[in-house]
C-alpha cells in the first residue's frame, strides 16, 4: 500500500477519472479508469468507490466529467445539467455525495479547469481535515481513558480507502498507534458486503496495528464483556441534532456501548455534517438488492426463493452518541449539545 493508499483521483494523462476497485480488494489491486458519467455512477452504485468522503470527490470529479464529455459530444447546457445530476443521485445516503457535486457545481460558468481545481481542493482538504480530526479525538479519548493503551472496535470502513487519505475512524485508531497508545483493533465483518474484513483489516495489516476480525453478531457481546475500551466509527451522513447515519449494525455497538458505560465515539468531517436535515428520521436510507443477503461471494447460500432485506445504513440517535469529532472539534451529543455553523 506504501504511504498512503489513493483511492480516487483526477489523471492528467488519462483525462479522466482513475480510482481503486475496492471491490476487489484483498485479493486484487486493481485500478479502473473512468471517462464518462455513466461508467462513474456504476463505479459509485457497486461500491467500486465508496465511503463518505471518497463519494464526495466522486461526485466533484463527476461534474469535470459530464463537462468533458458534453464537450465531446456536442451536449447542451441541460444535457450537461441531467449527467451531473445522475452522478449527485447514485446512492443517496451519505450526503458527501450531493455535497461534493454541488461545491463545484456553481464553478461551471468559470469553465472545467476551474472545476476541476475546486474537485481537487475538496480531496486535499479532505486528507487534512482526517488529520486533524483524528488529533483531536486521540486527544479527547486519551484524556478520559485510564489506560496506557487503548482497546477499540470499529464498524465497517472508515479508512483511508473511504477518504481522500489517512481515514475518519482508522485514523484516530492510526494517531492511537503512532502515539503507542493502541493495543488491539476489533474489526466487525460488516455483512454483507464485508468492507471490515476485506478492507479495514487490509488497512490495518498494512499499517503494523493488531487487529482481530469478529462477526457483526458478536459485537455486543465483546462490548459487555469488556473487551474493548471504546467504539470508533465513521459515518455517512450527521444531522444538525446528532443522529448519526452509518453502516448498517453501527446502532447495534452505540446500544451495547451505551448498556456498557463506554464511549461511542463519531469520527468525521465536516463535509458529513448535513444541517439541513433535522434529524435521522428523514434521512434516506439505501436499500440494496436482497440478493447480497442471501448470497456469499456469488454462491447462494439460503432456500431458493428466500428474499433478502438490505438496508445499507441506519440512525444511531444521539442520546446514544457519546462524542462527534470533526476537524472543527468535538461535540458531545448524549449530553445534549448540537451541532451548528
Ligand atoms: O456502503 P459504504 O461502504 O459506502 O459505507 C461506508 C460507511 O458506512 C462508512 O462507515 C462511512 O462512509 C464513513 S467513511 C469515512
Amino acid at each position: 500500500m506504501g504511504d498512503e493508499v489513493v483511492t480516487i483521483a483526477w489523471d492528467d494523462g488519462l483525462d479522466g477519472v482513475r480510482l481503486l476497485d475496492q471491490r476487489l480488494l484483498p485479493g486484487r489491486t486493481e485500478h479502473r479508469e473512468i471517462t464518462t458519467v455513466a461508467a462513474l455512477v456504476e463505479a459509485i452504485r457497486t461500491l467500486a468507490v465508496r465511503g463518505a468522503p471518497a463519494l464526495g470527490v466522486a461526485g466533484a470529479l463527476g461534474v469535470v466529467l459530464a463537462m468533458d464529455e458534453g464537450d465531446r459530444n456536442g451536449w447542451g447546457e441541460e444535457e450537461v445539467a441531467v449527467a451531473v445530476d445522475s452522478v449527485r443521485a447514485a446512492r443517496p445516503t451519505a450526503v458527501n455525495l450531493a455535497w461534493g457535486v454541488d461545491e463545484v457545481r456553481g464553478r461551471m460558468a468559470q469553465g472545467r479547469d476551474a472545476v476541476l481545481a475546486a474537485a481537487r481542493q475538496i480531496a486535499s482538504e479532505d486528507a487534512r481535515a482526517n488529520r486533524e480530526l483524528s488529533r483531536l479525538a486521540a486527544d479527547w479519548l486519551l484524556a478520559r481513558l485510564d489506560r496506557p493503551r487503548l482497546r477499540a472496535l470499529t464498524h465497517c470502513n472508515a479508512g483511508a480507502l473511504a477518504t481522500s487519505g489517512w481515514g475518519t475512524a482508522v485514523g484516530v485508531l492510526r494517531e492511537l498507534h503512532e502515539r503507542d497508545r493502541l493495543e488491539l483493533v476489533v474489526v466487525d465483518e460488516t455483512r454483507p458486503l464485508l468492507q471490515g474484513s476485506r478492507l479495514t483489516a487490509y488497512e490495518l495489516d498494512h499499517l503494523g496495528i493488531p487487529y482481530l476480525i469478529e462477526v457483526d453478531g458478536a459485537a455486543s457481546s465483546t462490548i459487555l464483556r469488556g473487551l474493548v475500551d471504546v467504539a470508533v466509527v465513521g459515518s455517512d451522513r450527521i444531522a444538525a441534532n446528532g443522529d448519526v447515519c452509518n453502516k448498517i449494525g453501527t446502532v447495534g455497538v452505540a446500544l451495547a456501548c451505551d448498556a456498557a458505560g463506554i464511549p461511542f465515539v463519531v469520527a468525521a468531517p465536516w463535509s458529513t455534517v448535513d444541517l439541513d436535515t433535522a434529524d435521522g428520521d428523514v434521512i434516506d436510507i439505501e436499500q440494496r438488492p436482497g440478493a447480497e443477503v442471501v448470497e456469499l461471494a456469488g454462491v447462494r447460500t439460503a432456500p431458493p426463493g428466500a428474499r433478502g432485506l438490505n438496508p445499507a445504513f441506519d440512525v444511531t440517535p444521539a442520546r446514544l452518541v457519546t462524542a462527534i469529532v470533526t476537524e472543527r472539534g468535538v461535540v458531545e451529543p448524549a449530553r445534549g449539545a448540537r451541532l451548528d455553523r
